[in-house]
């Protein structure tokens, strides 16, 4: 039994830590709710062992009659006064970190990037506003940001509320159809994972995202190099991709591929994962998405292609991964 109790505790202690922890703090809002939640957790265990203490004492200690003044005021200070008094720090360190965390509160910091993330059912739809009000930048499931710069989320819905949630960086915002959400972030280097944190349909579970802190420089530089559309070279799945009416729904910077329904697929070899972070992006895993997204991800309006030649997938496949 112990041992049973002392790996459960291990177990949760593994989650402390990772691409996907709000308790492993890589932006300021982030650090802010850690911060809470320690305190929190720490204030409830003391309490708790408090009353536990009592209890154990209560039940073992033979019972004398108590002065019934010296019970009242027990009762006033131990069942009234102190825990009105700790809750209500508590309380009032939450709403004093409040403002910070707010939508609005840090957009004025924001270095003039904004990003607009629309939740689809079931993947991520980005786009990089630019200072200068030029054509935005497309991309899917993935995000880049400049590290150390505040940048502003423009947080969107087309069918159902999704939510956005990058818990390395700070708390969640829900998208929620007709409205436009704001938040806005900075971060240390790394790579992070959000998850969908709002139920929205069968693959729900498997809807996530990578946020990818790049230093600045290298961040304007990737900027670049997606503002100039690379068509890739001219390999025989670029043919079949288009034949097949695949450009209908997705879009393939520099070709007649222009489709906006499904993911953007300019530049996707040079994400990690398909299928918003379902699969690495790896011949094999492009190959079975396109023969059956059903199976990979139920309930995506992406038809099965398996009726294609395994030839044709597989140029398709090859063609896509080399887009970077
Ligand atoms: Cu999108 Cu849950």
């Amino acid at each position: 039994m112990r041992w049973l109790a002392l790996w459960l505790c291990l177990g949760t202690c593994s989650s402390c830590s990772g691409a996907q922890s709000a308790l492993d703090p890589a932006g300021e809002e982030a650090r802010q709710i850690a911060d809470l939640f320690w305190l929190m957790a720490i204030a409830g265990g003391f309490i708790w062992l408090t009353v536990i203490g009592l209890l154990v004492h209560a039940t073992r200690h033979e019972r004398t009659p108590i002065d019934e003044r010296i019970a009242s005021r027990l009762i006033f200070w131990g069942g009234a006064a102190i825990p009105s008094l700790l809750l209500f720090l508590l309380l009032g360190y939450a709403l004093w970190l409040m403002p910070g965390l707010r939508p609005f509160a840090r957009a004025g910091e924001a270095n003039g990037l904004r990003i607009e993330v629309t939740g689809e059912q079931f993947w991520w739809r980005v786009a990089y506003h630019l200072a200068d009000g030029g054509v935005p930048i497309l991309s899917a499931n993935e995000i880049r940001l400049p590290v150390g710069e505040r940048v502003e989320f423009l947080l969107k819905s087309t069918d159902v509320i999704h939510s956005f949630w990058i818990p390395a960086l700070g708390g969640k915002m829900d998208m929620i159809p007709g409205r436009v959400n704001r938040l806005s972030l900075a971060t240390k280097p790394g790579t992070y994972r959000g998850p969908c944190a709002e139920y929205c349909g069968t693959s729900h579970a498997l809807m996530t995202f990578t946020a990818v802190a790049m230093q600045p420089a290298a961040f304007r530089e990737w900027l670049s190099v997606r503002a100039n559309p690379s068509p890739g070279a001219s390999l025989p799945g670029r043919d079949i991709f288009l034949r097949n009416g695949c450009g209908a729904c997705h879009r393939v910077a520099g070709t007649q591929a222009e489709g906006g329904v499904g993911p953007d697929l300019s530049h996707m070899g040079s994400r990690g994962t398909i299928g918003a972070g379902v699969l690495p992006t790896d011949d094999e895993a492009v190959r079975s998405f396109i023969a059956h997204p059903h199976l990979i991800k139920p309930g995506s309006k992406m038809p099965d292609f398996n009726m294609l030649p395994q030839q044709d997938i597989a140029e398709i496949a090859s063609w896509l991964k080399g887009l970077e």
